[in-house]
């Protein structure tokens, strides 16, 4: 019996792609511990950063592969130290990291076995991620790994959209053995590595303008994955509606349901949810690349996630000698003085009752409803608050109470708004 519902169960995976998927009580343990997090660091570090010109230089300026493979001799990140990369961040008030283990290039962060591409094949030799896992785990910091389906280098990857002028001999395409390859990697990361709770991948969308949909055979991988680590999370940044087997819905810099990148179209599942978006403007570190957002805009973007109940995965591209750029730490510094203060209205939170854009977002906690005030202008607020109805409210972290009204699901509020804060934060005491 059990055998002819395992063999339908396959037919039908076969048939249909995939298969409806149920998390196990790992998964589930996991999404909690995701969501609850709130603020994670995204990493892009890779031989690109050796050219100083973002991750997608190779595609953007045609090079030629084996010519661009050749700085792999000289990769040497003297300066990389993972404690106080993880320390840093720890500092900064992130609860989780995730890592670039191999981006489009196709060049491996770790002692893979699957290729000689990879950091061990440079005259620095260490395994990136054995030292990032060791530190995660120090100090207490979930790693997530990035794993790029789409790869500019190798031959039997069957180009999409992308990579087209790197050089690759297009006879040599061959997905069968692209996708054990994959797969045998995917199996490194989760067995030689400690607990990791995602793997993240990303560029499944090189193959969205084929004539025929390509079939990435995800179902199958997804549960490679969940079978090597239970525990552990899937995310696809496909931009579309998430698949089954996948655990997180990812917004590429997009608070949820904003769109302002244009490719966030899909509806919010229901499943935990992530923003990522950059400090500067590009992934990879890139020496002209000086355009950061200010510790007081980025506090507004954590918060306006935190409302949507997103998490903020917020990126650095550290430098080629392994050092992390200082106007990041600054960030990360005034990022973490601020979540000291009022993480309580962040972390373990989930999406408020109102949300105003720009101007406001709200956070909620049990009975509590915090509501920040992100423009310093406004001197009333109104929102619904739906069937509840407030009790108290004071300035987060005040004991004076503030006068209110309440209408029906209308709830109203004279401001008293810090005009220097990023923030004006509210406390709301529900029935
Ligand atoms: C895009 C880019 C990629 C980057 C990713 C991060 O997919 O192609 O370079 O790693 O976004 O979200």
């Amino acid at each position: 019996m059990k055998k002819t519902i395992l063999f339908i169960t396959g037919l039908l995976v076969t048939l249909c792609g995939s298969a409806k998927y149920y998390p196990s009580a790992e998964v589930q343990k996991s999404r909690d511990a995701f969501a609850a997090d709130r603020f994670g660091i995204f990493l892009h570090w890779g031989l690109y950063s050796t050219f100083a010109q973002g991750e997608w230089y190779m595609q953007n300026e045609d090079i030629d592969r084996d010519e661009y493979a050749k700085a792999a001799d000289g990769f040497y990140p003297h300066n990389f130290n993972a404690r106080e990369w993880v320390k840093a961040f720890k500092a900064a008030g992130a609860k989780y990291i995730t890592f670039t283990s191999r981006h489009h290039e196709g060049f491996s962060m770790w002692d893979t076995k699957q290729s000689d591409y990879n950091i061990m094949h440079t005259p620095y030799g260490k395994d990136i991620i054995k030292q990032l896992s060791k530190a995660c785990q120090k100090e207490g910091i979930a790693l997530h790994l990035y794993y790029s389906h789409l790869d500019w280098t190798r031959d039997d990857y069957p180009t999409g959209r992308t990579g087209l002028h790197t050089g690759k001999n297009p006879k040599k395409v061959d997905w069968a053995h692209y996708y054990q390859f994959m797969n045998a990697q995917l199996t490194e990361l989760l067995t030689q590595y400690g607990p990791i709770r995602c793997i993240w991948f990303d560029g499944m969308w090189d193959h969205d303008s084929d004539a025929t949909p390509f079939d990435w055979q995800l179902g199958p991988q997804y549960e490679l994955i969940h079978r090597l680590q239970p525990g552990c999370l899937v995310a696809n940044n496909h931009h579309q509606t998430p698949y089954e087997g996948e655990d997180i819905q990812i917004f590429e810099r997009d608070v949820p349901g904003e769109n302002t990148a244009e490719w966030n179209t899909t509806a919010i599942s229901r499943l935990p949810l992530e923003t990522c978006q950059t400090m500067n403007g590009m992934w990879g570190y890139k020496v002209k690349d000086q355009n950061y957002k200010s510790v007081d805009e980025l506090i507004r973007l954590l918060v306006r996630t935190s409302g949507k109940g997103a998490n903020l995965l917020l990126n650095i591209g550290p430098q080629p000698d392994g050092s992390l750029p200082a106007a990041a730490l600054q960030r990360l510094e005034g990022m973490g003085k601020w979540l000291k203060k009022y993480g309580t209205t962040i972390y373990g939170t989930q999406a408020g009752p109102a949300q105003g854009g720009e101007k406001y977002a709200t956070t909620r906690a049990g009975k509590k409803v915090y509501l920040h005030v992100l423009d310093p202008e406004m001197k009333e607020i109104s929102f619904s608050l739906g069937f509840e109805a407030a009790t108290l409210v004071t300035a987060f972290g005040k004991t004076k109470h503030l006068k209110w009204t309440q209408t029906g699901y209308n709830f109203t509020l004279r401001l008293d708004n810090d005009k220097d804060a990023p923030d004006n934060i509210y406390e709301i005491t529900l029935r």
